[in-house]
């Protein structure tokens, strides 16, 4: 089975043809990295129009790297939340529009979702029940999985995500967009143990739903820590974001906040990892999903488990394929062209949309009794 997975979730366009939720045929990505590098941060409308203007291009560039024709593809995935809305706005427009004209099933795919699948793009697949340990810029979860398609949020972030605290660290020691590489690449000739950041202590209810993991995460502190500590390193309270605090720290200063930093950061998110591992002793696979995957520091603390190919752990199209496949082969239905949900917030185990199927399609192509 052919699937053609569309993503526009963020700042990357991409499409990708996956050939029964396993082989890349092909995997076109188109990232807007360099136009927010100067901003430091995405701008959502930016964005959005960067998507309109590559989206086509960059689907009929993976149908021709694929060396297929539309009549081969089986079914169109498309990543329809959580994310920026007009960034998905034009990815799921595309997507619908192509499924309606060339008469393909449509199958909107949670971006989260996407992410873990990247693991069951490897030689390997995971067993279940799985720990998946979600870390990009807008999540930090742990999702438990006992079958495909069952996804249990056991912990989650308080506050900030893992990468978006990457996001802003860098900025604060004056280190470009996007945080994650560029901490890491100054954080190699750091010393990881010369700062000392605290690990947060989650005693009370989680404030917006009352509910209460000590899996939770919480990842603010950790930012304001690394803030006080530089303020104290160039003696001035500078608040943030400040552009002034990068000419007044040194280059060996910036390493070894940025080691520091990343030390702590990764520290946290495998205590997690292995409390629940403790919690749930059944598990048999561990997979890391989403852009920080990519970070070598936490790979190398986590060297059992499954790890994403590293030039997949960012947005790409074809961890929306392989997700889409094995919502296929779980029987899930696809969606009417003409009524496809968004939400730029939405939890993985809370699906969208994606209630009764439809009897009544406009078309009435698909048969959704
Ligand atoms: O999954 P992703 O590409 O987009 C979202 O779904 O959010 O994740 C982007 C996040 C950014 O915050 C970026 O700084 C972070 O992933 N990231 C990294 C690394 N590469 C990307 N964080 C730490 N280390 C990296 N090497
Ligand atoms: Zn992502």
């Amino acid at each position: 089975m052919y699937i053609l997975g569309v993503e526009s979730s963020c700042d990357e366009t991409a499409a990708a043809v996956v050939k029964d939720g396993k082989e890349i045929l092909s995997n076109v990505v188109v990232s807007q990295i360099d136009i927010f590098k100067e901003y430091g941060g995405v701008i959502p409308e930016v964005a959005a129009r960067s998507h309109l203007e590559a989206i086509l291009p960059v689907v009929e560039k993976a149908l021709k790297d694929a060396n297929l024709t539309w009549t081969e593809i089986d079914s169109i995935a498309v990543t329809h939340t959580p994310g920026l809305l007009g960034s998905l706005l034009i990815g799921t427009l595309t997507a619908r529009t192509l499924a309606i004209l060339h008469d393909k099933p449509l199958y909107p795919v949670h971006h989260l979702k996407s992410h873990i699948y990247t693991n069951w793009l490897g030689d390997q697949t995971p067993e279940f029940p799985l720990l998946a340990l979600v870390v990009s810029g807008g999540h930090t979860q742990i999702i438990r999985m006992t079958a495909h398609n069952h996804f249990e949020i056991i912990g989650t972030t308080r506050d900030d995500a893992v990468g978006e605290c990457f996001d802003k660290v860098a900025k604060i020691l004056g280190l470009p967009y996007p945080g994650g590489p560029s901490i890491s690449q100054a954080a190699k000739n750091g010393d990881p143990k010369r700062y000392h950041f605290p690990h947060p202590k989650l005693t009370s209810p989680n404030r917006s739903d009352h509910s209460y993991s000590d899996l939770d995460f919480s990842f603010s502190g950790l930012k304001t820590a690394v803030l006080r500590e530089v303020q104290k390193a160039v003696g001035k309270s500078i608040s943030f974001p400040s552009y002034e605090l990068k000419n007044l720290l040194t280059k060996e200063q910036v390493a070894d906040f940025a080691a520091s930093f990343e030390n702590t950061a990764t520290d946290i998110l495998i205590e997690n990892l292995k409390k629940a591992l403790e919690r749930y002793p059944d598990t048999k696979s561990i997979c890391l999903a989403g852009g920080v995957s990519a970070n070598d520091l936490l790979r190398e603390k986590s060297r059992t488990v499954f790890l994403p190919d590293k030039s997949l752990s960012g947005d790409n199209g074809a961890m929306v394929a392989a997700a889409a496949f094995y919502e296929i082969e779980s029987g899930v239905h696809p969606t009417d062209p003409y009524s496809v949900s968004l939400a730029p917030r939405s939890a993985i185990d809370r699906p969208l949309g994606r209630g009764k199927p439809k009897a009544y399609s406009p078309l009435g192509r698909y048969n959704f009794s």
